[in-house]
């Protein structure tokens, strides 16, 4: 394996591919299964996962793993980075801990996993692992952001994208300005630009080679409860603009979280967004977890006899995004059958 850090961020993404965040914790994982009535066990979840990361290497130029998952093997005995590895998909770790209550904050959330976390990369290296995530989630709501969250959650993204460089990963720095609430299109905007402004910032300060690295923004979108959703156009206008404004060009990637977005939305925000005009000096992708399965949890359903089935989800909603980030999706590609 290549690990050459500019290389593997720039693999990351390639042409007409993008990233499978299949990072989910078990309490995650166990939740979508409860939801379809599926059982959550090791071995369910071992089996869900086998069936993601095969068949869709076309379009899926890495895969974002959970510690559970990256200690796994297939049904055939190969371990799950190396039937990765073996599909030229990059393997990838979530690193951080998860978001945990910020003190003195009424409902904000600080992401921990800070401490050990060299020595954690270091494993993970050895066990095939090429690039890593960390997640930081910041909510808007009538007085929030805080200053205190924003800059403590950039502070930890900073550090963890320095020792992922010492320790010859890609870190993907995700910090998520979440869809839910009542705000406006425009106060997204404003919050994801201080949130950005506040990352390079922290990433500057300790010293991050911004060359080595992918961001995995939240898009710019009115809020969940909004009475005023916004367009399709409307939202990747004020993505490109804010990203424009607050990510310098010498990051190689930018590759989109889903949010909560639904499957067919989020391929075509992101197909709209590459077909705007004017300058884009990063590739822009996707690193979708629930629109990219979503579909493939569905119609697996838990069952052995449905693997293919699942198979064939996943390969369509990656064949989908994949020309999105070309800003080439069509609706007849769409009304193929994930089957077709
Ligand atoms: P969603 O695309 O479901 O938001 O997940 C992406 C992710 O990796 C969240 O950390």
């Amino acid at each position: 394996m290549n690990h050459d850090l500019a290389s593997i961020a720039t693999a990351l993404v390639a042409k007409g591919k993008g990233i499978l965040a299949a990072d989910e914790t078990v309490p995650t994982l166990t939740k979508r299964f409860d939801a379809l009535g599926i059982q959550s066990t090791e071995e369910s979840r071992r089996t869900y996962r086998e069936m993601l990361f095969v068949g869709a290497a076309e379009f899926i130029s890495g895969v974002i793993m959970y510690d559970e998952t990256i200690r796994q093997k297939s049904s055939g005995g190969v371990p799950l980075a190396q039937l990765l590895s073996d599909q030229g998909i990059l393997p990838g770790i979530k690193v951080d801990t998860g978001a945990k209550h910020l003190a003195g904050s009424s409902d904000e959330k600080i992401t921990e996993g800070l401490d050990g976390l060299r020595d954690r990369l270091s494993e993970y290296r050895a066990m095939g692992a090429c690039f890593a995530k960390w997640r930081a989630v910041i909510r808007i709501a009538d007085r929030l952001p805080s200053t205190a969250c924003v800059s403590a959650n950039a502070h930890a993204l900073g550090r963890y994208a320095a020792l992922c460089q010492e320790q010859h990963l890609v870190p993907i720095v995700e910090p998520e300005v979440l869809m839910d609430g009542s705000h406006t299109i425009e106060r997204c905007e404003e919050i994801t630009g201080v949130v950005l402004h506040a990352v390079f910032q922290a990433l500057f300060e300790q010293r991050v080679v911004l060359e080595h690295m992918l961001l995995k923004p939240n898009m710019v979108t009115a809020g969940m409860a909004c009475s005023r959703p916004a367009k399709v156009q409307e939202i990747a206008v004020a993505t490109l603009r804010c990203l424009r404004r607050h990510v310098p060009a010498a990051v190689p990637g930018i590759v989109f979280l889903s949010g909560g977005q639904n499957d067919r939305t989020a391929t075509a925000h992101l197909n709209t967004i590459n077909q705007l005009p004017g300058p884009k000096p990063w590739k822009i992708s996707f690193s979708y977890g629930r629109a990219l399965q979503d579909p493939a949890l569905t119609a697996w359903d838990g069952r052995d006899e449905n693997l293919k089935l699942g198979q064939q989800a996943l390969y369509h909603r990656a064949r989908c995004n994949g020309a999105a980030s070309l800003g080439t999706y069509t609706d007849q590609m769409e009304a193929a059958s994930a089957g077709g």
